[in-house]
């Protein structure tokens, strides 16, 4: 069959995998490829069991690989016979040298840019999947310039806003598809040619064009936003439990604003996942990169209050349990840094369990998907650390439960079932708040919720309400 366009993707890991089936799913007269330097990934995406896992998405991969979506290890065939290049390579933070801990690492990008180059005989349009700090474009733009013989190269920002866990749903029907282009002939052509990729799925008036920095800056400010709204209502839950306020009431009463609006206000132990984080940490560089370190640190207490949630969620178990947590046996009831996805990336199942060893605990973790990221989060432990899928099995014998992940299983778990099988006093620490916390109680659980007074079945001095 002859392709109408061939597109190439650079990059197949969450994001680009994902993306990459859905434009093969909506076009079928489009070829599209995903190369990986990761062989593993590329041999995974081609078996039965896909490396990442993603409601619906093994449904798409059964349509269409094979017939016009390919993945190859073959990444300089791939630049050279494809005319759309998407770019979706990890953008991690630095670890070393200047701006470690702060500024993206870009030397995937950059070595990216140059396998294009070397490998590119006619012109290209190259288009930024990955989160990038603004001016990238102008950087990859000169390692593209000097082209063999007559290509010219395109460059487009066209950032990813799926959440993992929601990828398909997301790519299928998304609030809004950005192009960022530059403002010049050849520039708004290029931009055509990817409106009109998507427009075979998404209504016209949800793409949006704009110019190429305002693109890559929405991406990071959207996870900016969406991060602080997480981070504003863990905030208040430290609040509400300091005070007979309930944080659900809170969030409800609070969400019911139609200005304000009612997602993204769940307290729980924090935000992961690979974007968030990383995502701040180069929006706070670029403040202070431009001299706006004001900026920079409004923007960076979100991470702090991310992390304040997790330290006082630790500590709450550490003092419940009579401040020692030596010898005893602590279940961790999800790994992955949200529910429906096995991603463990920032997940704060990584940093909790760690505290919860350091201090002789041992530790049992579960999770339905996230157990092999997990073992390998933790490699370095070797002690007193057990892996176990079965929920059940996995509780029974512990002296106490931590929820970590909001899976909608541990939501219909026999509690009464799992209580007769604990270590007593039992106790219950639910990290998501998502299980029935009075029918806990009274089943004879010791239960602690976020953002909500604990119920417990041991005499504890009330503090004295605040006089005014
Ligand atoms: C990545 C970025 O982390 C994120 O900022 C961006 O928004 C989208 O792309 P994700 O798809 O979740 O997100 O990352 P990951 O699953 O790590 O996939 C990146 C893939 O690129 C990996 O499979 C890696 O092997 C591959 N890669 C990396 C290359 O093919 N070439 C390289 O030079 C570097
Ligand atoms: C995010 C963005 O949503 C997406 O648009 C972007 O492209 C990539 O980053 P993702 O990291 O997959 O997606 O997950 P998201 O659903 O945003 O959740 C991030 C974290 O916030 C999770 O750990 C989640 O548990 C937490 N969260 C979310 C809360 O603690 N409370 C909430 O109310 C919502």
């Amino acid at each position: 069959m002859k392709f109408k366009k061939r597109i190439l993707c650079i990059g197949a890991g969450y994001v680009g995998g994902p993306t990459m089936a859905m434009i093969a799913w909506k076009c079928p007269d489009y070829r599209v490829t995903v190369v990986d330097v990761n062989s593993q990934r590329i041999d995974a995406w081609n078996s039965k069991e896909l490396p990442v896992f993603e409601p619906g998405l093994d449904k798409i991969i059964k349509k269409t690989r094979g017939k016009n979506l390919f993945f190859s290890k073959n990444i300089e065939k791939g630049i050279a016979e494809n005319d759309i290049i998407f770019v979706s390579v990890n953008t991690p933070t630095k670890t070393f040298g200047s701006g470690a801990g702060k500024a993206p690492d870009l030397q995937y990008w950059e070595k990216t840019a140059h396998q294009i180059l070397e490998n590119s005989t006619s012109s290209k349009i190259v288009i930024e999947k990955s989160t990038l700090p603004v001016k990238t474009a102008a950087a990859m733009e000169k390692i593209l310039t000097p082209a063999k013989g007559k290509a010219k190269f395109e460059v487009l920002s066209n950032p990813e806003f799926l959440a993992e866990g929601t990828a398909i749903k997301d790519l299928e029907n998304p609030d809004r598809v950005l192009i960022g282009s530059h403002e010049t002939k050849s520039g708004r052509k290029a931009c055509q040619e990817l409106v009109n990729i998507y427009a075979r799925w998404v209504p016209r008036n949800k793409i949006i064009t704009t110019n190429i920095w305002s693109a890559e800056l929405s991406k990071l400010v959207a996870n900016a936003f969406l991060a602080q709204r997480v981070s504003s209502i863990n905030s208040i839950s430290a609040l509400c439990e300091k005070t007979e306020a309930d944080i659900s009431e809170v969030s409800r009463a609070v969400g019911m604003d139609s200005r304000i609006g009612n997602k993204f206000l769940q307290a729980g132990i924090g935000f992961g996942g690979s974007c968030f984080k990383k995502d701040i940490l180069h929006l706070a560089y670029l403040c202070n990169y431009y001299g706006l370190p004001e900026i920079a640190n409004y923007w960076e207490s979100v991470i702090k209050i991310n992390e304040y949630q997790q330290e006082r969620f630790i500590t709450n178990i550490f003092s419940s349990m009579f401040n020692t947590l030596t010898g005893k046996k602590i279940c961790i009831l999800g790994f992955a840094f949200k529910s429906n996805t096995g991603d463990t990336r920032e997940s704060p199942a990584i940093h909790i369990t760690r505290k919860l060893v350091a201090e002789h605990a041992h530790v049992t973790i579960s999770d339905p998907q996230a157990l092999k990221n997990a073992a390998l989060d933790l490699a370095d432990i070797h002690e007193n650390i057990k892996y176990e899928e079965d929920p059940y099995r996995a509780t029974a014998g512990c002296h106490a439960i931590a929820i970590l992940t909001d899976w909608d299983l541990y939501k219909k778990l026999d509690f009464r079932k799992i209580y007769k099988s604990m270590t007593k006093p039992a106790f219950l620490f639910d990290g998501r708040n998502i299980v029935d916390h009075k029918k806990c109680f009274e089943i004879g659980f010791n239960v602690y919720p976020i953002g909500k007074p604990a119920m417990s079945h041991f005499k504890i001095k009330k503090k004295s309400t605040i006089s005014l």
